[in-house]
């Protein structure tokens, strides 16, 4: 049985006061919480702060990017055993922000899922098309691609030690989250693609949602057979939303 797991993405928000208040009341809220697991990703600054926030609880600690390389000399980079320093248990790869923003490649978030992994780490590998792309018709060839470029670098079976989060560009920070069937058409895709290269590990692979989802769209978004959780982005910062819908999961 595939295990649910709903992520917050804080993307560049936050101060260590307003942490700690996000926290205290999101951690209070999945107290003995068991129905699925938990993670926050946050930005590096706060990976020691939050690190020490949430020991001994059940949400577990992710950051939001990483280098493709080990070490060396590459001024303002995190390298993944740095990350693991902080005892990180995911990390963002292939955020379609840090494609679209930062010219990151489907080679380079390959490159940067392999680091991950290698340092022990859960990659949380992004993939999704844009509104142009799905109206062209061309949806299932980009995830294709983004999938393609790292499974031929790292394997199918690397995908049991991943999660893929499937976020469709145009519903992010929009408010237009994908219709619930519309994202399981997606999931059920992502599947079967894996699927035809390997079917246990299309079984095991999580794969989430992201895009607007909010605490009134969550259940129905989960209660889908391929949708495994969720990745959140701005609902993620209100503690009473993350909490419904983490609890969401449960349902
Ligand atoms: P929103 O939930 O704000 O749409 O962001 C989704 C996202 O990008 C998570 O990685």
């Amino acid at each position: 049985m595939r295990r649910k797991l709903v992520a917050g993405n804080w993307k560049m928000h936050g101060s260590l006061v307003t942490n700690k208040q996000l926290l205290d009341d999101v951690i209070k809220g999945l107290n003995g919480v068991r129905d699925g697991d938990f993670a926050v990703c946050v930005p590096y600054p706060y990976l020691s702060s939050v690190k020490n926030l949430l020991q001994n609880t059940n949400i577990a600690l992710g950051a939001q990017n990483v280098s493709q390389y080990e070490k060396g000399a590459y001024t303002g980079e995190i390298s993944a055993s740095m990350l693991n320093d902080f005892e990180c248990r995911y990390v963002i790869v292939g955020h379609s922000e840090r494609r679209a923003l930062f010219g990151e490649t489907s080679h380079i978030v390959a490159e940067k899922y392999v680091t991950v992994q290698k340092a022990g780490l859960i990659p949380i590998l992004c993939v999704g098309e844009t509104l142009e792309q799905r109206e062209a018709g061309v949806t299932e060839r980009i995830i294709e691609e983004q999938l393609t470029a790292v499974i031929d670098s790292a394997g199918i079976e690397s995908l049991c030690k991943a999660v893929i989060a499937y976020e469709p560009v145009w519903a992010i920070g929009t408010g237009r989250t994908a219709e619930p069937e519309q994202a399981q058409d997606v999931h059920m895709f992502i599947r079967s693609f894996i699927s035809r290269q390997n079917s246990n590990t299309a079984k095991e692979l999580i794969v989430l949602y992201g895009g607007s989802v909010k605490a009134n769209n969550a259940a129905q978004l989960f209660a889908m057979p391929d949708i495994d959780g969720g990745l959140i982005g701005g609902a993620s910062l209100i503690a009473s939303d993350f909490v419904a819908i983490c609890q969401a999961v449960g349902n």
